[in-house]
């Protein structure tokens, strides 16, 4: 009998593949496909820190309040659209605890630690079973320094951690200058996990048109070697479990990834191009590696190739082109 199951952010999971935050994740009949095609956990899709912020202030009347960080992004949003949404996704997550027993995380995306973070808490009286934070602040305001831009996510991580008891986990980016250095800290930080790395909503201009347009929404599998590299050297280096994230597209990136050091990962993509289904295929394909390498369980291989492990520890950081295309 093959062993899957993995520790991740305090649970057990019955294997490694958790659905990452999408609009996959943001209705209950689409969870509980998700969860029959065998996805261990599921991050519901985020909601966004300036709909909790809106919400309050509606209920609060206070529209006029000062102190927003992005009133502009209120244009952004179509209002209509995102009224009442924080209700809804409380909804949702009673809704998805009532129908399926695998754990499921709420999410926000947040760029401040402002008043937001009263509803980490109304997550979990929900029933959410973990706290996930996209947290994100793009260094685009030259009147902040690296300093302060990086403050904001212990901020955000200190005031949540008061809101909630459950486990709290944070999907950064990999725009930091001095990124091992920050993903050691921000796991210091009394955190339960880290997913390396989110991706974003990257802009493209569309000639015809003359519009803002948003391009490569979905990862393909050469994007996979950021993240491995990074859960490779940091595995055994942070004070918390690691989930990898970004193109893992088949079964094989799965394995790739554990060996690296990830306790899990996060899917999207792969799932938007080959539907739910491609789970299964995902953890087939994982089983069978093991058996033809006589593992039993996941903990056999974990982390067997991480940076600290490996007999060839410095390609993790190899990042120049030696004898490869020089015609040698
Ligand atoms: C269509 C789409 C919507 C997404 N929405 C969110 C979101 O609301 N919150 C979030 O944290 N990540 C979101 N993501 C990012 C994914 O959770 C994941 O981190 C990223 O896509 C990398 O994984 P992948 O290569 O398997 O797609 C979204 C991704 C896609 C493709």
């Amino acid at each position: 009998m093959l062993d899957l199951t993995t520790t991740y952010a305090g649970f057990k999971l019955k294997n490694p593949i958790i659905i990452g935050s999408s609009g996959l994740t943001e209705s209950v009949a689409s969870l509980k496909e998700l969860e029959k095609r065998g996805a261990a956990a599921i991050v519901l899709k985020s909601l966004f820190e300036e709909e909790i912020i809106r919400e309050m202030e509606d209920s609060m009347n206070q529209m006029n309040a000062p102190g927003h960080i992005y009133p502009e992004i209120y244009d952004f949003f179509d209002m209509t659209a995102i009224e009442d949404s924080s209700t809804k996704y409380l909804n949702l997550i009673r809704e998805a605890k009532k129908e399926l027993n695998i754990p499921i995380f709420a999410s926000v995306n947040c760029v401040s630690s402002d008043e937001w973070t009263y509803f980490a808490k109304r997550a979990q009286d929900a029933g959410a079973d973990g706290i996930e934070l996209n947290l994100f602040v793009l260094p685009s305001d030259f009147n902040r320094t690296g300093v302060e831009n990086e403050k904001i996510y212990f901020d955000v991580i200190e005031k949540v951690k008061k809101e909630i008891t459950i486990p709290l986990v944070i999907k950064i980016s990999y725009y930091f200058s001095n990124l091992g250095a920050m993903i050691q800290k921000i796991s210091e930080s009394g955190i339960d996990a880290l997913v390396l790395f989110n991706r974003f909503f990257t802009p493209d201009i569309d000639l015809e048109t003359m519009k803002i347009v948003p391009s490569n929404i979905f990862s393909t599998q050469s994007e996979l070697s950021t993240s491995l590299r990074w859960i490779a050297i940091m595995a055994d280096r942070v004070k918390c479990d690691l989930a990898g994230s970004t193109g893992i597209h088949e079964g094989t990136d799965v394995i790739k990834q554990l060996l690296a050091g990830a306790k899990a990962v996060h899917i999207a993509s792969t799932l938007y191009k080959h539907g739910t289904s491609h789970i299964e295929n995902m953890l087939k394909d994982i089983k069978d590696w093991m058996e033809d390498n006589n593992y039993s369980s996941i903990g056999d291989f974990c982390g067997k190739m991480s940076q600290s492990k490996s007999i060839n520890a410095a390609a993790y950081e190899r990042v120049q082109f030696m004898k490869h295309f020089s015609g040698k």
